[in-house]
């Protein structure tokens, strides 16, 4: 009797990029940032029907303000959770020209070429492993007279997010060899080279420093709770920190962050404004 040839399951490689956003849930973080997503949503002049990719859009904390303003807005992020967490929310608030979908910054595959009136991306694109092809997809995507506006953490500044993911980097094991943090996307002349390398000449591209602002309802340490369970960085920050034996370290070393940083004025308050890297990319 013949017997069937087994067939090899098919598994995808793992990715590493995803499997650090999957890992969390960025929503519970993103709900400390509605108020300053929708701050710079105003900011950007959307008018109705305009057409709005947001890349790496997490659930929605600058799509949904975009499609508010009657946009019609694409999310896109490579977390399916988060994917399915922005559908809902438009879902609930009644939206119907915004959808999300899960897609890669680092080739955009099946988005069609400049088909979009303002690509955004703040703190998204910025964590794909491979910049010089993210800055080539979001310029191929954007029609002629279109723009790019991406907000990046800044290295070394010394507000929140880059103190945060400075601290994590140090209790991480070495990044394998070619990675590009994604700190990079804050130096001014890095993005203007990338944007450069993609077509774009210099003086289309303007950067300028803005703030984000956390504002939690509880403490600092609580705040430094959600971070160490729902943000990527932070949960192998914590992972790493349990096999070295330094995670009390870690944990004092984040709460006197957030405890110098809170500016709410309360004991049960915590608001922590973030500088960030603004860069408006004019095609
Ligand atoms: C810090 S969160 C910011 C989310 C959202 N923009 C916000 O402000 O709430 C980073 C987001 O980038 C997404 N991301 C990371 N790498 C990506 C990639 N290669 N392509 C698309 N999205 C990516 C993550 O899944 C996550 O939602």
């Amino acid at each position: 009797m013949q017997t069937a040839t087994p067939v090899a399951p098919t598994t995808q490689p793992a990715n590493p990029n995803k499997a650090l956003w999957e890992k969390g849930d960025f929503t519970r973080i993103a709900e400390t940032m509605r108020a300053s997503g929708d701050a710079l949503v105003e900011k950007l002049g959307i008018r109705k029907g305009m057409k709005v990719l947001d890349l790496g859009c997490g659930d929605g904390t600058t799509a949904i303000p975009a499609a508010q303003r009657g946009a019609e807005v694409l999310g896109v992020d490579i977390a399916r959770n988060l994917v399915e967490a922005g559908n809902r929310r438009a879902r609930e608030l009644g939206l119907g020209n915004i959808r999300f979908q899960e897609g890669d910054a680092c080739d955009l595959a099946g988005v069609p070429d400049k088909s979009f009136d303002l690509v955004v991306s703040i703190f998204g694109a910025m964590f794909a492993p491979k910049p010089q092809d993210v800055a080539n997809a979001m310029v191929r995507v954007v029609k002629p007279g279109g723009r790019i506006v991406m907000g990046n953490w800044i290295p070394n500044d010394p507000t929140l997010v880059a103190q945060i993911l400075k601290i994590s980097s140090a209790y991480t094991p070495p990044p394998p060899a070619g990675f590009v943090s994604p700190m990079t996307w804050g130096s001014e002349a890095t993005v203007v080279e990338r944007f450069a390398a993609a077509g774009v000449p210099a003086a289309n591209v303007s950067c300028a420093r803005d703030t984000f602002t956390f504002d939690f309802a509880g403490t600092p340490a609580e705040l430094v709770g959600r971070f160490r369970d729902f943000y990527g960085p932070t949960m192998n920050a914590f992972d790493a920190a349990q096999k070295s034996g330094r995670v009390a370290e870690l944990q004092r070393e984040l709460e006197g962050l957030f405890a110098a940083q809170n500016v709410s004025g309360r004991a049960d308050r915590t608001t922590i404004a973030a500088t960030y890297l603004r860069v408006t990319v004019s095609l």
